[in-house]
């Protein structure tokens, strides 16, 4: 089969060693040379498919050659458009429009995932915890719960943690005020305001739709950040390799929690997965609170499948090579009625 494997590549973004692989983010724990790209493309070709790599660089003439494209399958890894993280879903759309079937979610899951607060109220509705909250847009309360302090703040439909850093944990009303205005102001996006929960971090991959399958789970460890700073994954830790916080921070597959926290966890993912319409593979973002309360912060359509990636550790960790992995995604997009 012919597979095109869709990266972003555009002007102005120079952080990224290697132009060939997706440019659309900086990427978090860059050690071996091959990229994302590069190991999908050689996985792809390993279970035989005719591979090919194609820049999506935010050019018009781009889109009509992707339209007149004879792929068969679109391995989509654009998360962005011409560097605007909110345009996920309309790349998705024009795939719908022009006809083209490609791995991961479509415009309605990328959509539901990407404003986490309509996520929110969708996976409340379906029984699941996330944390209490509130929209605040330009002064304009769009809604509110009652929260407590401490709080973390952070850019309504954003998300490679941008905007999120040791100043995102308030416990004041002054330090709360003066957090929404920085949100408003750098990221133009009204600002999201979060009960702010003490807890393990643990990521939930999840692989395939019929039925979605939670894979083991892995935890990001914050407890050696330094003193004094609140542990979460800000930028830093996640993409910047020169600080303390990245360094002292590293994902593991968890293997010390309880049979039955694992098995509400994985049921947890994979009812976020269906509610918010995600397809093939998703990661799903947690806390696990007091009392061991599950509670859902984010949803990643599409997330990161560079082979040192959680995600990858996920499948590595129930019996599948990269390989199988890259076809079981290959497998789930083909296997879908769209
Ligand atoms: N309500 C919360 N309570 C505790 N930590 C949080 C909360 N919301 C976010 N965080 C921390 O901030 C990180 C980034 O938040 P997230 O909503 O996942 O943003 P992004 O989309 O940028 O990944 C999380 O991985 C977690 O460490
Ligand atoms: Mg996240």
């Amino acid at each position: 089969m012919k597979i095109a494997i869709l990266f972003g590549q555009f002007e102005g973004y120079d952080e990224q060693p290697n132009a060939e692989s997706d440019a659309a983010k900086p990427k978090r724990k860059r050690k071996k040379k091959k990229t994302d790209v590069e190991a999908i493309a050689d996985s792809l070709r390993e279970l035989g498919h005719e591979t090919t790599t194609f820049a999506i660089d935010g050019r018009p003439q781009t889109l009509v050659r992707l339209a007149r494209s004879d792929a068969d399958l679109f391995f989509n890894l654009i998360e962005s458009y011409n560097g605007d993280d909110t345009m996920e879903m309309h790349f998705a759309a024009y795939l719908d429009l022009i006809g083209k079937r490609y791995t991961g979610s479509g415009p309605q899951g990328s959509y539901l995932a990407m404003d986490k607060s309509i996520a929110k109220t969708i996976v409340r509705y379906h029984g699941l915890f996330t944390p209490y909250s509130a929209v605040i847009d330009k002064g304009r309360v769009e809604h509110a719960q009652d929260i407590q302090f401490p709080v973390i703040v952070k850019p309504a439909a954003e998300d490679a943690s941008k905007g999120i850093d040791a100043g995102s944990v308030v416990s004041s009303i002054k330090d709360l005020f003066e957090r929404i205005s920085y949100i408003h102001d750098e990221f133009d996006s009204p600002a999201l305001i979060e009960e702010y929960i003490e807890g393990r971090e643990i990521y939930a991959a999840v692989i395939g739709n019929d039925p979605p399958e939670a894979l083991p789970l892995v935890e990001l460890d914050l407890s050696q950040l330094p003193k004094g700073t609140p542990k979460i994954a800000s930028y830093d830790v996640k993409f910047d390799e020169s600080t303390d916080a990245y360094k002292k921070t590293k994902s593991a597959v968890a293997r010390d929690l309880d049979e039955d926290v694992v098995a509400e966890i994985q049921r947890v993912a994979v009812t976020a997965v269906r509610a918010l319409k995600l397809r093939d593979y998703a990661r799903i973002d947690l806390r696990l609170g007091a009392n061991n309360r599950v509670y859902l912060i984010e949803a990643n359509p599409n997330p990161w499948l560079d082979p040192i990636a959680e995600f990858a550790m996920a499948a590595k960790e129930s019996g599948l090579s990269y390989t199988e992995m890259i076809d079981r995604i290959v497998k789930a997009a083909l296997a879908r009625r769209k």
